[in-house]
């Protein structure tokens, strides 16, 4: 199976500058506040974490301080302020993908690449995102995306081993995988 690699790229502001110009538009200062929980959420849905640059435009947009925007980065568990792994992988759990076998998937992340809780793998070429609903695209269960950008879909176990492989040559990162294959 071909499985595109895309080179990790540069953080695009501009995507998240869409969304709170067009949905984060508060009345007032208290509404501001409230405001930022959900704007760095919408942040780490694009890029994985929350880059610095998004953090600030975040402030700059609702008028609120970079400091207040830490402040509830470091507080909630959930967000991410350091980069995710090299690349980034979308795994749905959604019915059919589970059906289809996500579940064995994430098995082999954990037990063979040392997928962490937060969904790194030990040797940080990539961070898996586990999908709680449906990518869309269940004909290809079960289905990742790549980077933002590429479905790998019917993906086995096998095809996962070979997806990371493919990965760490592209980018010159030594394997460490202790699997049994
Ligand atoms: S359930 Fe995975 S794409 Fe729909």
């Amino acid at each position: 199976m071909e499985l595109p690699v895309v080179p990790r790229r540069p953080i695009d502001l501009d995507p998240l500058q869409r969304i709170l110009e067009e949905r984060y538009r508060p009345q007032d200062h208290q509404e501001a506040q409230e405001l930022i929980v959900g704007a760095c959420q919408e942040a780490q849905h694009l890029y994985g974490w929350v880059p610095p640059q998004a953090a600030h435009l975040i402030a700059e947009h609702l008028g609120v301080t970079i400091n207040r925007v830490y402040g509830l980065l470091t507080f909630y568990a959930d967000f991410r302020t350091q980069p995710p792994g090299r690349h980034y992988l979308w795994l749905c759990y959604g019915a059919a993908c589970y059906v289809a076998g996500a579940q064995r998937l994430i098995e082999v992340l954990r037990d063979e690449y040392g997928m962490d809780e937060k969904g790194d793998l030990a040797d940080g070429i990539l961070s898996v995102n586990v999908f709680n609903g449906c990518l869309g695209v269940c004909d290809l269960a079960p289905v990742g995306q790549l980077d933002h950008q590429t479905y790998v879909g019917h993906l086995t176990a096998e095809e996962l081993r070979a997806l990371i492989e493919r990965l760490r040559r592209n980018d010159g990162v030594e394997g460490s995988h202790g699997g049994s294959h």
